[in-house]
């Protein structure tokens, strides 16, 4: 089997999904983590040399190579769904997309208090307040709800219980 996680920025992808896939004995794959490790600079560093079209194409790669995947619980990254033919492959791939929904407030306050946060993550563009933010994280759910299979709302859940939670709805 092959679980993807999506959702936005701050929703727990990376920390649930590690977690979800030690329970489950499956391996883990981050699309950010392969992308800085195959580039060798972080995320943020990529954004700033090369623009957001140039990471997204990068990333369509990864996300398409990790389609390919099984026993593997993989945090897609919070944008790694805007592109429709990695939707497509995402579907074909047969995987079970679960989308970790957050209440934009939360997702905020989580991104702010993460200190790695500014270090590897770019800005998001067209969400540099929390307002822009809040509503980027709002037109993104349709996108997450229209490819998920199941979804689970994490705002009052600890990485445990999410991963807990996810795991009963496989
Ligand atoms: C992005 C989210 C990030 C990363 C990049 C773009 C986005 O991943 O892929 O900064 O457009 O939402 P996380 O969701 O893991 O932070």
């Amino acid at each position: 089997m092959l679980v993807m996680l999506v959702g936005f920025r701050g929703s727990g992808k990376s920390s649930v999904g590690k977690r979800l896939a030690s329970d489950l004995w499956y391996k883990f794959a981050d699309t950010d983590q392969i992308i800085a490790q195959n580039q060798g600079v972080s995320i943020a560093q990529f954004f700033t040399k090369f623009g957001e079209e140039a990471f997204r194409e990068v990333e369509s790669n990864v996300v398409k190579e990790c389609c390919k995947l099984t026993d593997h619980v993989v945090a897609l990254g919070g944008g790694a769904v805007l592109r429709e033919d990695n939707r497509g492959a995402i579907i074909a791939s047969g995987a079970k997309i679960v989308y970790l929904k957050c209440d934009p407030v939360v997702l905020g306050k989580r991104i702010e208090a993460d200190p790695n946060s500014a270090e590897t993550r770019p800005a998001l563009a067209g969400a540099a307040t929390p307002e822009d933010a809040k509503r980027m994280a709002e037109e993104r759910e349709a996108i997450y709800r229209k490819i998920a299979t199941f979804e689970l709302d994490v705002t009052a859940l600890g990485i445990e219980e999410s991963a807990k939670y996810v795991a009963r709805m496989l």
